[in-house]
């Protein structure tokens, strides 16, 4: 049975991602510091798979632990999602995300090399586009300036990452995700935003949880069908199954260079309002929200073209905006019945 290190496996993405490849036969090893989350997604995990993964609490940034853990450990892969993600926190504390996202990266990449651990998946982002001249995005799109820390630190790992393949000779896939929603069917696993949401879905939720008094809608003077912002929103499960098939890519060796880069969306573009509308049609709950000013930093659409993805990765979201949106209310259903 192949292992696979998952960092950042005890967060939104990377506890659904461990799901998938229990699910697909691998033996999972999870690092996470816990900054983020909490150690019941652990048991939450095996509720779903029935297997407890390996956990270790250990901080990416301590170079020496990291060492350590690389010592006791034989891996097939890694999976890279252990990272500080808020866009606006960033802009605040820059040194703080650049050592959190690019040291412990480094850390990894040099315990691979000593290891030779050929595997590596990168959680990356459509950040990287900024706001794209050309619509739907495809790779082949320009990376511009970051907008912000987090989102340079995107862009600064995938050249660490290339730069790595090209002189150490592993093989590395970033996956550039547009938007992750929603939760596990089972509602044993979803998106635990800690403090006030930073992203919308989870303000829907909470919103219409009675948590939150009401949604504000950044801005509905953007140059829309209805003036408000547009995104490509993937189920969590989706792209949960993308970082499967790149891995599968690599270990079987079809990979067509040593860094590839693939989008990660569903291939539409949805704007807040219809978010809003979607939300109310699927969960019969009125959500109260106010059109506010543009949110700094917010680029007008975001949406991918899938089509590498879907040929060299032969994967494909599968599941609808409804089914998405649908599956993050019954999971904040469950969070708010548990207080
Ligand atoms: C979506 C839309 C907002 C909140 C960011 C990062 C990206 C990834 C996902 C980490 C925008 C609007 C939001 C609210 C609103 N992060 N909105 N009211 O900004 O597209 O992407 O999060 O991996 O890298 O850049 O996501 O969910 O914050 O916003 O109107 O209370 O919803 O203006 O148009 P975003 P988001």
């Amino acid at each position: 049975m192949k292992k696979i290190l998952v960092t950042g496996g005890l967060g939104f993405i990377g506890s659904h991602v461990v799901v998938e490849l229990q699910n697909s036969e691998f033996e999972v090893v999870i690092i996470d510091d816990l900054s983020n989350t909490n150690v019941e997604v652990l048991d939450n995990i095996e509720k779903i798979t029935n297997i407890k993964p390996q956990f270790f609490q250990i901080d990416l940034r301590k170079k020496e632990l990291v060492q350590d853990f690389f010592k006791n450990n034989q891996l097939d892969g890694v999976i890279h999602f252990a990272a500080s993600k808020a866009v606006g926190e960033s802009v605040e504390k820059p040194l703080d995300y650049y050592e959190n996202n690019i040291n412990a990266l480094v850390y990894l990449l040099q315990e691979m090399d000593k290891n030779n651990i050929d595997n590596f998946i990168f959680s990356s982002s459509c950040t990287v586009y900024g706001q794209a001249d050309e619509l739907p995005i495809t790779e082949n799109a320009p990376v511009k300036i970051a907008e912000s820390p987090y989102g340079n630190t995107k862009q600064i790992g995938e050249e660490i990452i290339q730069d790595s393949c090209k002189a150490y000779g592993f093989n590395a896939i970033a996956l550039r995700y547009f938007n992750p929603i929603g939760a596990h069917e089972s509602t044993n696993i979803g998106e635990l935003p800690l403090g006030v949401p930073q992203n919308l879905i989870p303000f829907v939720t909470q919103t219409a949880a009675g948590i939150r008094k009401e949604l504000s809608v950044f801005g509905d003077d953007y140059p829309t069908l209805d003036g408000t912002a547009i995104r490509d929103y993937i189920h969590v499960v989706d792209l949960a199954k993308a970082h499967v098939s790149a891995l599968q890519r690599l270990l079987k060796k079809e990979n067509k260079d040593n860094f590839e880069f693939f989008n990660i969306g569903t291939g539409k573009g949805t704007s807040v309002l219809e978010i809003v509308q979607t939300f109310e049609k699927v969960t019969g709950k009125k959500l109260n929200y106010k059109i506010v000013d543009r949110r700094p930093g917010d680029i007008t659409a975001a949406y991918a073209d899938t089509t590498k993805a879907n040929i060299e990765l032969n994967w494909k979201a599968e599941e609808t905006l409804e089914a998405a949106l649908l599956s993050a209310w019954k999971w904040q259903q469950k969070q708010t019945n548990k207080e």
